[in-house]
C-alpha cells in the first residue's frame, strides 16, 4: 500500500511541467524575487549575465538608454536547455519604462523556443505595463504577469500579489 503510493506520488511528480525561472538583476531586486518563486515552486533558476559595467551613475545612464533605444548587448549563453522546460517565468527590472536590454537580447535570442511563459517585473513606480507587452511581443502570451515596486519587494514574505502569482503558476505545472 505505502509502495503504490509512493509511486503514484512519483508519477504525478514526473507528469509535472518543469518550470525554469530566467531573470536579470542589476541590483538586486529582481534577484530577491527569483529567488523566492524558486523556493515557492521548486524550481530552477538562472541568471541572464552580460559583461557591460553597469555601476554607478554612468552605468545607469547607459542601462537607461539602451532600454530606451531597444538596443541588444551581448549576454553570455545559457547553461539551461530551454526545450527541457514548459514553463519559462521572465523576470526583468523596469527600465525607462521597459525591459532591461540584457532580457531584451535574451528573448530575442530565443524567440521561437518558448513553450509557455510567465513574466515578472521590479520597479521604482512606473512602466510595467510597457515592459510587458514588448515581452509578449517577442515570447508570446504569458499565463500571467507579476509588477512589483521598490516597497513591496521590501515585504515581498507578505506578498497576496505574489502569492496569487505563485498559486497560477502552480496550476499552470499540473498537466
Ligand atoms: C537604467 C534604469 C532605468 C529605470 N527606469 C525605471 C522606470 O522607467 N520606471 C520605474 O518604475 N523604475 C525604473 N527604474 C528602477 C528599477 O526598475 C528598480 O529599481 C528595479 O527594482 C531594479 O531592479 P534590480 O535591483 O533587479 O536591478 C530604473 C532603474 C534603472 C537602473
Amino acid at each position: 500500500m505505502k509502495k503504490r503510493m509512493k509511486k503514484g506520488v512519483i508519477n504525478h511528480l514526473a507528469r509535472r511541467k518543469k518550470i525554469l525561472i530566467v531573470y536579470y538583476s542589476r541590483t538586486g531586486n529582481t534577484e530577491k524575487v527569483a529567488s523566492v518563486l524558486a523556493k515557492h515552486l521548486n524550481a530552477k533558476k538562472e541568471k541572464i549575465l552580460d559583461s557591460e559595467n553597469r555601476g554607478g551613475f554612468r552605468g545607469y545612464l547607459k542601462s537607461g538608454a539602451e532600454a530606451a533605444w531597444k538596443s541588444l548587448p551581448a549576454i553570455q549563453l545559457s547553461r539551461k536547455k530551454l526545450e527541457n522546460y514548459d514553463i519559462i517565468v521572465i523576470g526583468t527590472p523596469v527600465w525607462s519604462w521597459n525591459m532591461a536590454s540584457p532580457v531584451r537580447t535574451y528573448l530575442t535570442m530565443n524567440k521561437f523556443k518558448f513553450k509557455q511563459t510567465a513574466f515578472f517585473c521590479t520597479m521604482g513606480g512606473s512602466g510595467s505595463k510597457m515592459a510587458f507587452n514588448s515581452m509578449q511581443k517577442l515570447a508570446g502570451k504569458p499565463i500571467s504577469t507579476l509588477e512589483l515596486n521598490a516597497k513591496e519587494v521590501s515585504k515581498i514574505n507578505h506578498s497576496a500579489k505574489l502569492k496569487e502569482f505563485i498559486q497560477k503558476l502552480k496550476k499552470a505545472r499540473e498537466v
